[in-house]
């Protein structure tokens, strides 16, 4: 069997979005557009979920390959409202474990006409790699890639912090907690510089501290306390103990709190209308105090039910691009 290697630009000649690989590269208006397709998927909690036949007699085929409850699920229910077959492969039970490679997998699942690839793994290049080896028609969507890049929740942020600021320039946007190891500090910040002129903050603890490389104009400092002041964003990460080798270096959890939690002492610095973010999954008590994970400022289940309504804006977009078959 010959598979051709294809092109894998995340837009396509007609300049509709095909793969979501990264927010690097996509222009503002991509991801603004995104937005605004996300923000009329909203509903108010209790109300009937938005509705959408786009994806009628398509095929959405999860592939994750790392843990996950948010991204998966809110990409599973999207499928669903947009009216596709969704598949969630069970990768415990796949044949990846008698040692297929993710190729045939993919491969596999696109000769059952699998349309759309939303893929998470913990090795670097995967979507790319997919992406390369797709029919045209296909659309790969990177659901979490390693400590390098997970672009829906960095739109789903852009999303909350829209919301509440109504701006991207001129903020400041603190993010706090491990970001030598987070993707998702580095989708955001990416997709910041993209849509706008925000100063990004950027509080790591010694070990733990970003290459500045990958974070061009942001400031990096252990200075929480003088971080946090004035912020209008505070973005709190969990330690990605997953991606550590060597965990006896780690604080303990009182320690970390102490240190570099958010408390609501440390969150009366900020600006009194700063919102608090976290993708999840939270430790309590360790990065975030709970009283401020539930507390007024949080927008915590905000970005959630954003992360829906943007995936459900992904799929939509992409499915324009099925003509390309
Ligand atoms: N934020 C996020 O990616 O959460 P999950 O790991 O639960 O998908």
């Amino acid at each position: 069997m010959d598979h051709e290697a294809f092109d894998y630009e995340q837009v396509d000649a007609q300049g509709r979005l095909r793969h979501l690989l990264k927010l690097r590269g996509l222009d503002a208006s991509v991801i603004l557009d995104l937005l605004t397709r996300a923000q009329g998927y909203i509903r108010p909690i209790g109300h009937a979920p938005a509705r959408d036949d786009c994806l009628a007699g398509r095929t959405v085929a999860n592939l994750f390959f790392e843990a996950s409850t948010r991204t998966r699920a809110s990409f599973e229910l999207a499928a669903k409202r947009m009216s596709a077959d969704v598949l969630n492969l069970d990768v415990n039970m796949s044949s990846r474990i008698k040692g297929e490679s993710i190729l045939d997998t993919i491969y596999t699942l696109q000769a059952m006409q699998a349309d759309i690839f939303v893929v998470r793994d913990a090795s670097a290049g995967i979507p790319e790699l997919i992406a390369t080896k797709v029919e045209p028609h296909i659309s790969v969507l990177n659901a979490g890639e390693s400590d390098i890049s997970h672009p829906t929740q960095g739109l789903l942020d852009l999303l909350t912090i829209r919301q509440h600021k109504s701006t991207f320039d001129g903020l400041a946007v603190t993010i706090i907690g491990d970001i030598a190891h987070s993707r998702v500090a580095r989708s955001l910040t990416e997709g910041l510089r993209i849509v706008g002129d925000s100063e990004v903050r950027l509080v790591a603890p010694s070990g733990l501290e970003p290459d500045p490389d990958d974070y061009p104009g942001a400031i990096i400092t252990d200075d929480i306390d003088e971080a946090i002041a004035g912020s209008d964003v505070l973005v709190t990460l969990r330690i990605q103990r997953e991606r550590i080798k060597e965990k006896s270096s780690l604080m303990t959890s009182h320690e970390y709190l102490k240190r570099y939690g958010l408390t609501e002492a440390r969150l009366a610095r900020a600006r009194p209308d700063a919102i608090v973010m976290h993708p999840g999954p939270m430790n309590r008590d360790v990065e975030i105090a709970s009283s401020v994970a539930d507390g007024p400022q949080s927008v915590i289940t905000q970005q959630v039910s954003n992360g829906l309504a943007v995936r459900m804006a992904i799929l939509a977009a992409v499915s324009a691009g099925f003509d390309r078959a």
